[in-house]
């Protein structure tokens, strides 16, 4: 059995014999592993209890443990444990398991092992925390503070690592957007409309714009901007133009919905619409939906700033051209 080394802060505690400092001590210790920048597992966790080793917990976790067996953390804990904290497999990450055994069952003992379900009652700071022992940095340098974090999410609204249900990530669902449905359901609705980005099509997913673990950018954006973000894919719409349409350069999401719209192509708004909350009677023409001689009940044919692709009929470039005779960007 391998027993961790007591911290030498904690040596420090017994060596001075005095309660109310082991307390104090302890307090200090265990709170900044609580926080943002967690400590590597070694302060006394799960109220000073040692490893027991994998086997003592399948012998009451069969299912658990059969489940486990196939995932990420199983391979690289068993079979290349790189340290002594992932070698001691399930104790990794549920803390060390003496006291748990003692009782397992009262709810009194709950606090002598990290459980990452709601009703198991660890702090969701402390479930983080041993995660990020292992995790920090990389994808989620920003976690702290992140619209998920300060939600009082915990890893495990997203991953469920005992058990291989997605193909990758150790999610909870079977995909990514699955995973991201279960709370966002505004979006789920957005990605079902009519014109929408290919997600549920499996052709991207969440992931290829948001980083969920938290970024620099608003609303948990890769990209610096909105528009970085749509020219990682759409990148014949960077430019540069000769003739630059302005709201385009400004923000893609002035005209689109980044998810989904009952709109042709994801606009925002319909044709002529759109264009008309910022063009009315333009100096070349009237841009208005009617022109005189088509006003209601006027007769004649159907105006063609209305029909099909509307002003597009003629400004089919809106997006920018790079023709010498394109400041209208009808070519
Ligand atoms: C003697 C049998 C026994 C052993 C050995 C045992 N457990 Fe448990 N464990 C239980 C029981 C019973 C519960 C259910 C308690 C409840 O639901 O209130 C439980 C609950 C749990 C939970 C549930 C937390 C949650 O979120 O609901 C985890 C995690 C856990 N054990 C991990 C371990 C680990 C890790 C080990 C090995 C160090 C281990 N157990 C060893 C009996 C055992
Ligand atoms: C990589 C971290 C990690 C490792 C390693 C790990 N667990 Fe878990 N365990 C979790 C998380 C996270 C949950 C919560 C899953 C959920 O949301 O349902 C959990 C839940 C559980 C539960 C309660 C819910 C359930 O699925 O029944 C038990 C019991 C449990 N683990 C036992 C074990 C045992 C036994 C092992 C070793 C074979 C182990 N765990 C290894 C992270 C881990
Ligand atoms: C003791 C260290 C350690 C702890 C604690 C730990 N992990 Fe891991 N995790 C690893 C290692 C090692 C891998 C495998 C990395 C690899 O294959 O590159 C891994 C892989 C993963 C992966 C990627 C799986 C894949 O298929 O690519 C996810 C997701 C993950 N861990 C989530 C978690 C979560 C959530 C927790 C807390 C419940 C956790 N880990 C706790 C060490 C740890
Ligand atoms: C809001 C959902 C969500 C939360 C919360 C979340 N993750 Fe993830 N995580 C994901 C998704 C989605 C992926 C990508 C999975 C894939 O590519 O298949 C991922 C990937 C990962 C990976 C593998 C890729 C990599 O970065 O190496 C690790 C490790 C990981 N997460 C750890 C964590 C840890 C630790 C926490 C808690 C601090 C956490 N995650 C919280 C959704 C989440
Ligand atoms: C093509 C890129 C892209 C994909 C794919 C994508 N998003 Fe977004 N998402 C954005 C952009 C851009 C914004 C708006 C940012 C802003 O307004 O600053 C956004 C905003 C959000 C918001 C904030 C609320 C809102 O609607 O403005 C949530 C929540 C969200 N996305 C969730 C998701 C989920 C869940 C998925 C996957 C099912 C997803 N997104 C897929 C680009 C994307
Ligand atoms: C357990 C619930 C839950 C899950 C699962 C979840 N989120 Fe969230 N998400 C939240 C909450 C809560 C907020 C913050 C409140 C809000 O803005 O609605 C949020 C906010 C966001 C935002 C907006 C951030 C901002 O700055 O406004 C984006 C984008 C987002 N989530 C993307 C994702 C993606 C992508 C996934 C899947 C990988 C995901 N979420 C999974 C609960 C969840
Ligand atoms: C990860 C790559 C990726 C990113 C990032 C991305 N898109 Fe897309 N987009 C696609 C794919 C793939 C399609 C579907 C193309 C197809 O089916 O031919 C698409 C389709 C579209 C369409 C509809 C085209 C049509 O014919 O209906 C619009 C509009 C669009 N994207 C705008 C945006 C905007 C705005 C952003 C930034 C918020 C963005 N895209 C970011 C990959 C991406
Ligand atoms: C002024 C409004 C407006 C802005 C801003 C705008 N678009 Fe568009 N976009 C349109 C319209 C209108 C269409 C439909 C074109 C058509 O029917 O030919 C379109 C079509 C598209 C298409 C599908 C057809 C094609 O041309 O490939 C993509 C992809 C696209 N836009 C991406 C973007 C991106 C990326 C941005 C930001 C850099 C952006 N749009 C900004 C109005 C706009
Ligand atoms: C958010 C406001 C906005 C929207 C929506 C918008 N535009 Fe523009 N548009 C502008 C601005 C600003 C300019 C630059 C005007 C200038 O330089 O004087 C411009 C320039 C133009 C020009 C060049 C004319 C000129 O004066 O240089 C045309 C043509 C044009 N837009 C057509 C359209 C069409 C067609 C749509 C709808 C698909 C549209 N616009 C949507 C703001 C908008
Ligand atoms: C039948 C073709 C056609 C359609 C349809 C059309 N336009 Fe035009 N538009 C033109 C032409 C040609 C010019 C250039 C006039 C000039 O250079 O004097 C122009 C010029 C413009 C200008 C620039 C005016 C200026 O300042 O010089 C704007 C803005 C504009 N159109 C917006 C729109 C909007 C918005 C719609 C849709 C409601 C629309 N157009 C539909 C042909 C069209």
């Amino acid at each position: 059995m391998s027993y961790f080394k007591t911290s030498s802060a904690l040596r420090f505690g017994v060596i001075a014999s005095c309660a109310a400092a082991l307390v104090l001590v302890t307090t200090i210790l265990v709170k900044p592993a609580v926080q943002a920048q967690p400590a590597p597992a070694n302060p006394p966790l799960n109220g000073g209890a040692v490893y027991v080793g994998e086997a003592v917990c399948i012998a009451c976790h069969a299912a658990p443990g059969k489940q486990f067996a196939h995932t990420a953390h199983a391979n690289a804990f068993r079979l290349n444990p790189k340290n002594e904290q992932e070698k001691v497999t399930c104790e990794a990450c549920h803390g060390p398991g003496s006291n748990h055994l003692k009782d397992p069952i009262s709810k009194e003992n709950h606090v002598s092992l990290i459980g990452f379900t709601k009703d198991w009652g660890t702090p969701i700071a402390q479930q983080t925390a041993m995660c990020l022992t292992c995790h920090q940095g990389g994808e989620r340098m920003f976690w702290p503070g992140s619209p998920h974090a300060t939600n009082d999410l915990s890893c495990s609204d997203c991953h469920n690592p005992m058990a291989k249900i997605s193909a990758t990530g150790l999610l909870k669902k079977a995909t990514i957007n699955e995973t991201c449905y279960t709370c966002h359901q505004q979006q789920r609705a957005d990605f079902a409309k009519r014109s929408h980005m290919p997600v549920n099509e499996g052709k991207l997913s969440c992931v290829d714009c948001h980083n969920p673990h938290g970024t620099t950018s608003k609303t948990l954006l890769k990209a610096d901007s909105v528009n970085e973000t749509c020219y990682s894919c759409h990148t014949e719409k960077r430019g540069p133009f000769l003739w630059e349409h302005a709201p385009v350069r400004d923000n893609c999401l002035t005209c689109h919905n980044a998810h989904g719209s009952n709109h042709d192509k994801l606009l925002n708004i319909a044709r002529p619409m759109l264009c008309q909350q910022c063009h009315t009677n333009a100096a070349g023409h009237q841009s208005n939906l009617y022109n005189a001689s088509q006003m209601i009940g006027g007769g004649g044919a159907v105006s063609s700033r209305v029909l099909g692709r509307s002003c597009q009929n003629c400004h089919s470039q809106i997006h920018g051209s790079n023709h010498p005779a394109g400041a209208r960007f009808q070519r």
